[in-house]
């Protein structure tokens, strides 16, 4: 939610390295953009504009800064409080247009800083919680000592305006008066700073400034950066002096491109054979028949004999890849296991029970309701592992151990090579659990690692084939339905879940998804023509019973499209249609059903005009509860 990015550079001109940075985090938010630099002339310029990045590039042809920058901040917004209108993008100024800044979060007592700085004469320009912050380091810079010679000024200023703060922010602060420095400070939201040799970089996210620098530092709660071209200075709130050497980020600067495609949607779901390798094969132990994982917590044995139980707890799309996870531990390691909505758990005070061990899965490691969810458990005493994709994110550090997805940045909106890679990840903690507790013989671990080995080809095979042009073909016929229903059972169900909610975010088109067998307990009163049934209906032990489902679809006129294994004769006589997936064990082939429902939200998605990567009120990481 909301993309910032700041940059001082040794010489040059920023502006273009801003307008571009924001580019590659404008799966934040894309409801209003703006910039601001200090010019060598010495003024303090801002530039902003409603809706996307392009109008902000728009304007600033039109009116550009009046000489070169070698320094400057920007955001592009997911708006909170406020309409998003211009008056309301960021950055926000204070009163004596002397300094702007930038925020990501929300903060909560903004309502009485605003009432007491506008007793104290200070006036507001728009209905945001971030202009307080402007007016707040505006009047500490004031009452501080020290002029523009005084470097560290800047910083104080923010550091005491920061003490009467309540809430979730990563902000930075540009001022005319210290035209060398950035501050940022972060709190419950990402921050992170990327060090090049001539310049210093801080964004939310580090796809930001991959094409800059690959040496990153991940700012913690409670600490305040104060940045120039030749690096950075990083200070606790209360003070003390912090050192962190820079971590090493070796994703591939073209991955945050679109590579000749489209879209990053469609990008992302042609990358996931890959995306299986890279999450799975370095960590298959042929051998043992077992599964080696970089964290300790995972490889002792003696542990996972003791666990009792695996709560599972995500949001959206991880969350489904935590409902097929949930399946996997009761099937491969014959232990206990429940998924929940992150935002349900927090407050629902789960009971707690010896041995549990808490398992929280995300794409971003950002999701506030399940950085709350996994804090929450931490308090209650349960160990905390996490599925996580982006490295150094809050997640994978607060977490006891973690298991990174290594799917690479994931731009488009939708989750798509993430949420397999989840799947891949809680596949291989099943191994491991199953082996570790004995529920798995060597064999049976050998059997699955070759059939993971094997699903690669698969997922290339259905990638390729004839199944887009079958998809397209639907895509066109429904892109008009009133909705869809999407039914599965046991390990189909989650996927059910996830191709209605690929569909709704994308397309706009209400979806739901359903257990097969319950459909006749309501929502078959939905069935008729206009309604298109997706049923996955892949080999299983439950075939059969699906089958009956979708008889009863058929029955009462209901349009039905079957996911099918190659070679299932019988589907095609129950469904009006047929999408046939390559034949794979049972318990993999969520991996493999989800593509086609990927597929499709993007084709009628694409053929109803929407905005694919970026839709509407969607932004990529929910940093807000
Ligand atoms: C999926 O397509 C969504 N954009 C969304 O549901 C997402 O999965 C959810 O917000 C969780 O995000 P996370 O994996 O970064 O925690």
């Amino acid at each position: 939610m909301c993309g910032i990015f700041g940059a001082v550079a040794r010489e040059g001109d920023v502006s273009g390295a801003l307008l571009e940075g924001l580019r590659r985090l404008e799966y934040r938010g894309y409801d209003s953009a703006g910039l601001a630099v200090v010019t060598t002339r010495g003024d303090l310029e801002v530039r902003r504009a409603e809706g996307r990045l392009a109008a902000l590039a728009a304007r600033l042809r039109e009116s550009s800064f009046g000489g070169s920058a070698s320094v400057g901040i920007g955001h592009t917004r997911w708006a909170t409080h406020g309409a998003p209108v211009e008056r309301n993008a960021h950055p926000h100024r204070d009163c004596g247009g002397e300094l702007v800044v930038v925020h990501n979060g929300i903060i909560e007592n903004y309502l009485d800083l605003r009432r007491d700085l506008a007793a104290r004469g200070h006036r507001f320009a728009s209905e945001t919680d971030t202009e307080v912050l402007a007016h707040l380091v505006e009047e500490n810079l004031k009452a501080g000592a020290g002029g523009p010679a005084d470097a560290g000024a800047l910083a104080r200023a923010v550091h005491v305006s920061l003490a009467g703060v309540r809430g979730a922010y990563a902000l930075v602060v540009l001022s005319r008066s210290h035209p060398h420095t950035l501050v940022a400070a972060r709190a419950d939201v990402p921050l992170c700073l990327g060090l090049a040799r001539d310049a210093t970089y801080c964004a939310s996210d580090v796809p930001a400034f991959l094409d800059r620098t690959r040496e990153v530092i991940f700012l913690h709660n409670g600490e305040v950066a104060e940045i120039t071209a030749g690096g950075y200075a990083l200070r606790r709130l209360e003070g003390e002096r912090v050192e962190r050497a820079p971590t090493r980020i070796d994703w591939d600067a073209a991955a945050v491109e679109r590579g000749g495609y489209p879209h990053f949607m469609l990008k992302e779901i042609h990358e996931q054979p890959d995306v299986l390798a890279a999450a799975a094969f370095d960590r298959l132990d042929e051998a043992r028949g077992d599964v080696r994982f970089e964290d300790p917590l995972f490889d002792d044995d003696e542990r996972w004999r003791k666990v009792s139980r695996i709560d599972l707890v995500a949001c959206g799309s991880a969350l489904h890849a935590g409902f097929v996870g949930r399946f996997y531990f009761e099937r491969l390691a014959r232990l206990p296991a429940q998924a929940d909505f992150a935002s349900e758990y927090r407050y629902r005070a789960p009971l707690p029970a010896d041995g549990a061990l808490f398992l929280a899965i995300s794409q971003s490691g950002e999701t506030a309701d399940t950085l709350g969810a996994a804090r929450e458990a931490a308090r209650r005493g349960l160990p905390v592992a996490a599925i996580v994709n982006a490295v150094g994110s809050t997640l994978w550090r607060e977490a006891h151990g973690v298991v990174g997805t290594h799917a690479g940045p994931e731009v488009g909106v939708a989750a798509t090579k993430t949420f397999l890679a989840q799947l891949v990840a809680l596949y291989l903690l099943a191994i491991r659990a199953g082996r570790a507790r004995g529920a798995l013989t060597v064999e049976q671990g050998r059997s699955r690692i070759h059939d993971l080995r094997a699903l690669r080809a698969h997922l290339g095979a259905l990638l390729e084939g004839q199944t887009r042009a079958a998809i397209a073909r639907i895509a066109e016929r429904e892109k008009d339905a009133k909705g869809f229903l999407f039914l599965g059972r046991g390990l189909q169900y989650p996927i059910a879940l996830e191709g209605a909610l690929k569909l709704k975010e994308i397309s706009y088109l209400h979806a739901e998804g359903y257990p097969a067998g319950e459909m006749k307990h309501g929502p078959i009163a939905l069935v008729e023509k206009a309604l298109p049934v997706v049923a996955l209906a892949t080999s299983s032990p439950l075939l059969e019973k699906t089958f009956t489902n979708m008889q009863e679809v058929r029955a009462r006129g209901g349009k039905l499209i079957a996911i099918c294994s190659r070679g299932e004769a019988a589907a095609s006589e129950v469904a009006d249609e047929v999408l046939e997936v390559p034949a794979v064990p049972e318990d993999l082939a969520p991996l493999v059903n989800v593509i086609p429902l990927q597929l499709l939200a993007y084709e009628i998605a694409r053929l109803r005009g929407c905005d694919i990567d970026m839709p509407r009120n969607l932004a990529k990481s929910v940093t807000v509860e």
